[in-house]
């Protein structure tokens, strides 16, 4: 059986991951950061068997090293790095904070790319090779005609560069390298008045997943499969 790993998994799109995959016939090791805020994903993990819990907070050096050790030598197939954040407070010209943007880049660029360096032995040992990056539509410089939001924006931006070059420089080993866009997503992220909800971002991104060919490392995909301009 396949093993996926998938990044920040108690709630949103990354539980919506686990639940869908979970039905499916593949191994899955589901991340989370806190047990108090993660009921219904060890509910899900403890009725499946198909799905390990760990521990992990990415903007911890301490957690991703402990993470790191207690992976070993399992061998992973596809990769998601979830895991995100918006950041609270000013996020618009005259009011942003250095502290805060630091803080959102750790978690949604700084750490994807760590990730991948300390377990790329895992990921060699996987057969399918699949690397994939959460990141954002408002990531793309073509397609921002919105301005502002410039601590997210900017995070996802250098997040795409980073899943680009991967993209170049794993390609000799097989590996095929995407960012996604989920849509924009009912979650605690996306809020109430969001366009889709998660099943349907979910089942789509899946889809994009599942169906990634040889020629498609690179690039930056849509949850409906439509490529994104960077
Ligand atoms: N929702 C949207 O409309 C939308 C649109 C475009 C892109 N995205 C991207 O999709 C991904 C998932 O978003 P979502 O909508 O599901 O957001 P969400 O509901 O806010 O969930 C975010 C997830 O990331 C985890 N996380 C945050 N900081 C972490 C850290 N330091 N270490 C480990 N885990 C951490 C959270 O865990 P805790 O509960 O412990 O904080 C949670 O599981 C993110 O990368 C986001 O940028 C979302």
């Amino acid at each position: 059986m396949k093993t996926i790993l998938i990044t920040g998994c108690n709630r949103g799109i990354g539980f919506e991951f686990v639940r869908q995959f979970s039905l499916m016939d593949i191994n899955i090791i589901a991340t989370y950061r806190n047990k108090s805020s993660s009921e219904e994903l060890l509910s899900l993990a403890e009725k499946s068997s198909n799905i390990a819990l760990l521990e992990l907070d990415v903007s911890s050096n301490q957690s991703i090293e402990e993470f790191v050790n207690s992976m070993s030598e399992k061998p992973i197939d596809i990769y998601i790095n979830n895991a995100g954040m918006m950041g609270s407070g000013a996020r618009t010209f005259g009011e942003v904070k250095g502290d805060r943007w630091l803080e959102v880049f750790n978690v949604n660029t700084v750490a994807p790319l760590l990730l991948t360096q300390k377990l790329f032995g895992n990921f060699l040992k996987g057969k399918d090779k699949k690397l994939v990056y959460v990141s954002s539509k408002v990531g793309s410089i073509g397609d921002n005609s919105g301005g502002g939001s410039y601590i997210y924006r900017s995070s996802k931006t250098a997040l795409n560069q980073v899943v680009k070059s991967l993209s170049i420089d794993l390609k000799d080993q097989g590996f095929e390298v995407v960012a996604v866009h989920p849509g924009w997503v009912q979650t605690d992220m996306g809020g109430p008045n969001a366009l889709i909800d998660v099943t349907t971002s979910v089942a789509g991104l899946i889809n994009v997943i599942t169906n990634l060919n040889g020629s498609d490392s690179g690039k930056f995909f849509n949850y409906d499969g439509q490529t994104i301009p960077w």
